[in-house]
C-alpha cells in the first residue's frame, strides 16, 4: 500500500465578527470552502464553490431525550485543523488506488451555562466535496444519552432538482424519481442526488454508519406541519420503535455526513470520500475475498417454475445442483447460488424465520456430495440464509451457520430480511438493525465469508473497513420483472441507479435475463438482450449474478458477453450520460489491460457517438460488439443482438443506434 501523510496541526485563532464565531476550511485546491459560526448560540455550516455558497447556512445540533436541547447555547472553545494525504488501494473495487486527501477542521464547543457539557465537530474539507460528524467526548455531564432528533440540516438557496425515493420501513425497493426540492412531501432516504442549473452535481448521503441510525430526509417544517422551508431538508433519523432514535455512551461519534459536489457525472461517479470517510480495513489477510461471477437456482423460482420448499418443484435439489455446476465450470462462472436449500421454507413463501435452519439441509440437497462435486469442478457453492427477519434467530445461529459454511468450502453468502420488521418490532435502518447487520458481516469476516446482503440497511461503505462486504440490494432489482404487478422495473430505472443508490455501495442487481416469457405474470424484463449484456458494466458490483435459468443461455452467441466480461476494475470511466435518460460507461479489468464498455438508453431510442480517446495511445484493440439487431425493440422485439469486430484505437469516435430500451455492450481486447 502507498501511504504517503502528511499531518499538520494548526491551533485556529477564532475570528469575533459581530459578536458571532466563525471559522472557515478550504479543500486542498482550494475550490471547496466550508464555513463553520454559531448564531444566536446555535451552530451552523454552510459549503461553497468557487466561491458560490452551494449549501446555505444550516443548523447542526441535537435534541436528547426529555426536551434536552444539545444544539444552543454554545460557545467555541477551541479549533484545530490538520492535513491529511494518504492512498490506499482497494482490495477490490472500480478502481484500485484511492487517494484520501483532505483538509480537517475539529471545533471544540462547550454550553455556555448549565451542564457545561462538551461537543466537538469534525469537518473535513476535499476537493471535491465535504464530510463532518459529530463527537461525543468523555465527559462528567454525559454519559449515557439518548437521541431523540438529530437537527442536522441541508439548506439550499435555489429550489434545486433533486433525484431521491421515498422512504419504506423494510427496504429500498422503490424508484427513484426526480422532484424539486419544495416538492418533497415525504420522507426520503439518502442517497440523493441534486442536479444544479450550472450541469453539475451534489450528493448527500452518510458514511461509516456504525451503531447508530439511518439518515434520512425531510422538508424542514413538513412533518411537523409547522413552518415549512421550501428548500430546507432536515435529518429525520429512523427511529426505535419507542421513538428513540439513538442510545449512546460517551465517547461517541456520530457517522459522517457527506456532500459531493462534482462538475460532472464521471466526477460524481469517482469520488471516494464515502469511502475515505470509513476506517480502513481491519481484516489482515483478504487473499480470500475474491470477486465473484454466480449463477444460481434462483429465476426459476421467481418465475414459479420451481419452489425453495421441498415438494415436486423443488428447485435447490443435488440434481438442479449438478447441472448448474457442470454449466458453471464450463462457462468460467465462480459458483452457484442454492436458494431454499435449508429448512424452514413455506410453500412458495417467505415467512417470518424463527423456523429457519442454517445448517440443516433438506434431505433432497445432499451437501456432501454437492460440495464434493463443486470442488471437483472448482466451483464455489454460494449459500444463502433468508431469516425473514427473525435477527434474533440468526444471531442465536451465526457461529453455528459459518462454520457449517466453512465445512462445505462455502465462502460467499446472500442473507436476506424479508419481513417489514426485523424481529416483529424494529426498522431494518434503525439502529437495531444497523447493529445486526455490522455483527454479521463481522463475524462473518472471522469465518472467511463473503456477504451479499439483501434487504440490508442502505450501504455507508463498511466495505473499506470490511471488504467481506461485497454487494447488496436495497434497490428494486431485476426480481420485479418476473413478478411486479406493475409490469416490471421501467426503462429508465437503470439509467437513475449509478448516480443515485450505486453511489452507496455496490448493487446485486442480478441482471442477464434473456428469456422474457412470463406465463406466471404480466410482469418482464423491460430492455432488450443488449441492454441486458451493458448492465454488467453500467451497474457496478464485484459479486455479479447470470440471473436466467440456465436452459435459457444455451444456443445465444451473445452469452459470450456475459461470460468474459469481468468484476473487477482498475478504472471507470463515465464517458457520457444524462440521469434518467442514458448513461456510458467503460471500466478497465483490473487483471489486464482490456477496457469494457456499457451504454443504455430509457425508453426512448437513441444515436450516441462513443469516443475512444480514453484508450491507451499506443496500443490497438479488437471491439467486440455486442449491439441492438435490426428492428430490436424492448416491447415488439427484445432479442436480436448483433455481434461485430473490429479493430480500433484511441482516435475514433463510432456512432451507435440504441434501440427503446436498448444498449450496447462492448470488449476491447488489447491486439497482441
Ligand atoms: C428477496 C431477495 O431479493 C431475493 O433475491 C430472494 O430470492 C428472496 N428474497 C428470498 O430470500
Amino acid at each position: 500500500m502507498k501511504n504517503k501523510i502528511i499531518l499538520a496541526f494548526i491551533s485556529v485563532i477564532l475570528l469575533a465578527c459581530n459578536g458571532q464565531q466563525v471559522q472557515t476550511l478550504k479543500s486542498p485546491n482550494g475550490k471547496i470552502e466550508v464555513k463553520f459560526g454559531s448564531r444566536n448560540s446555535q451552530p451552523y455550516y454552510a459549503v461553497s464553490k468557487n466561491g458560490v455558497e452551494v449549501v446555505s447556512p444550516s443548523a447542526l445540533g441535537f435534541l436528547l431525550s426529555g426536551n434536552d436541547q444539545f444544539c444552543c447555547n454554545f460557545v467555541i472553545i477551541s479549533a484545530k485543523e490538520r492535513t491529511f494525504d494518504e492512498t490506499w488501494q482497494q482490495v477490490w473495487g472500480e478502481e484500485i488506488d484511492v487517494r484520501n486527501h483532505y483538509n480537517e477542521l475539529s471545533v471544540k464547543l462547550q454550553e455556555k451555562a448549565g451542564k457545561k457539557r462538551i461537543l466537538d465537530i469534525v469537518f473535513r474539507a476535499f476537493d471535491d466535496g465535504i464530510g463532518f460528524r459529530y463527537v461525543f467526548p468523555e465527559q462528567e455531564n454525559l454519559k449515557s444519552f439518548e437521541i431523540a432528533d438529530e437537527l442536522t440540516e441541508f439548506n439550499f438557496l435555489c429550489d434545486y432538482d433533486v433525484w431521491s425515493q421515498p422512504l419504506r420501513d423494510n427496504d429500498y425497493e422503490t424508484l427513484f424519481h426526480k422532484r424539486k426540492l419544495s416538492e418533497i412531501a415525504d420522507t426520503v432516504n439518502t442517497p440523493i442526488t441534486v442536479e444544479l442549473p450550472n450541469g453539475e452535481y451534489m450528493l448527500i448521503h452518510e458514511a461509516a454508519l456504525v451503531d447508530y441510525a439511518a439518515m434520512n430526509l425531510h422538508r424542514r417544517g413538513a412533518i411537523n406541519n409547522a413552518h415549512t422551508d421550501s428548500t430546507a431538508l432536515k435529518t429525520d433519523l429512523t427511529a426505535w420503535q419507542n421513538g428513540v432514535k439513538v442510545y449512546a455512551n460517551a465517547p461517541f461519534s456520530t457517522p459522517w455526513r457527506f456532500i459531493v459536489l462534482a462538475d460532472n457525472l464521471n466526477e460524481l461517479t469517482n469520488s471516494r470520500i464515502m469511502l475515505n470517510l470509513n476506517e480502513p480495513c481491519k481484516i489482515e489477510d483478504t487473499s480470500w475475498i475474491k470477486p465473484t461471477k454466480y449463477i444460481g437456482i434462483w429465476w426459476g423460482i421467481h418465475m414459479q417454475y420451481q419452489t425453495w420448499s421441498m415438494g415436486a418443484k423443488h428447485g435447490a435439489t443435488t440434481a438442479n445442483m449438478e447441472k448448474y455446476i457442470d454449466f458453471a465450470a464450463e462457462n468460467g462462472f465462480d459458483g452457484v447460488l442454492a436458494e431454499g436449500w435449508n429448512a424452514g421454507w413455506d410453500s412458495n413463501r417467505v415467512v417470518f424465520g424463527e423456523r429457519y435452519k442454517f445448517a440443516e439441509c433438506y434431505p433432497d440437497f445432499e451437501i456432501e456430495k454437492i460440495s464434493k462435486y463443486a470442488d471437483k469442478k472448482g466451483v464455489k457453492v454460494i449459500g444463502h440464509h433468508e431469516t425473514g427477519g427473525a435477527t434474533i434467530n440468526y444471531e442465536n445461529q451465526l457461529d453455528s451457520a459459518f462454520a457449517f459454511a466453512n465445512k462445505y468450502g462455502i465462502s460467499s453468502i446472500k442473507t436476506g430480511y424479508v419481513h417489514h420488521l426485523l424481529d416483529y418490532k424494529e426498522r431494518h435502518s434503525s439502529q437495531y438493525g444497523i447493529r445486526h447487520y455490522r455483527k454479521v458481516v463481522e463475524t462473518a469476516a472471522k469465518y472467511h465469508i463473503m456477504i451479499d446482503c439483501h434487504e440490508p440497511a442502505m450501504p455507508t461503505g463498511w466495505q473499506r473497513t470490511f471488504p467481506n462486504l461485497m454487494s447488496g440490494e436495497g434497490v428494486r432489482g431485476q426480481e420485479y420483472d418476473a413478478w411486479s404487478a406493475d409490469g416490471g422495473n421501467p426503462p429508465e430505472h437503470t439509467t437513475i441507479l449509478p448516480f443515485t443508490r450505486n453511489l452507496a455501495g455496490p448493487i446485486d442487481f442480478t441482471p442477464g435475463t434473456f428469456n422474457f416469457n412470463n406465463p406466471t405474470s404480466n410482469a418482464r424484463v423491460q430492455t432488450t438482450t443488449a441492454k441486458q449484456l451493458a448492465l454488467y458494466v453500467v451497474i457496478y458490483s464485484p459479486l455479479v449474478m447470470a440471473s436466467d435459468m440456465i436452459e435459457n443461455y444455451k444456443n445465444r452467441p451473445e452469452f459470450e458477453f456475459i461470460k468474459i466480461v469481468p468484476v473487477d476494475w482498475q478504472k471507470t470511466l463515465i464517458l457520457d450520460g444524462k440521469i434518467g435518460d442514458f448513461v456510458v460507461t467503460a471500466r478497465k479489468d483490473r487483471n489486464s489491460e482490456n477496457w469494457y464498455l456499457g451504454a443504455i438508453t430509457d425508453e426512448n431510442e437513441r444515436d450516441i457517438k462513443i469516443d475512444f480517446s480514453f484508450l491507451d495511445k499506443d496500443k490497438k484493440y479488437i471491439a467486440k460488439i455486442f449491439k441492438d439487431g435490426v428492428k430490436a425493440d424492448y416491447k415488439t422485439n427484445p432479442y436480436p443482438v448483433e455481434i461485430v469486430e473490429k479493430e480500433i484505437d484511441s482516435t475514433n469516435i463510432l456512432d451507435f443506434h440504441l434501440a427503446r430500451s436498448g444498449g450496447v455492450a462492448i470488449e476491447l481486447r488489447i491486439k497482441n
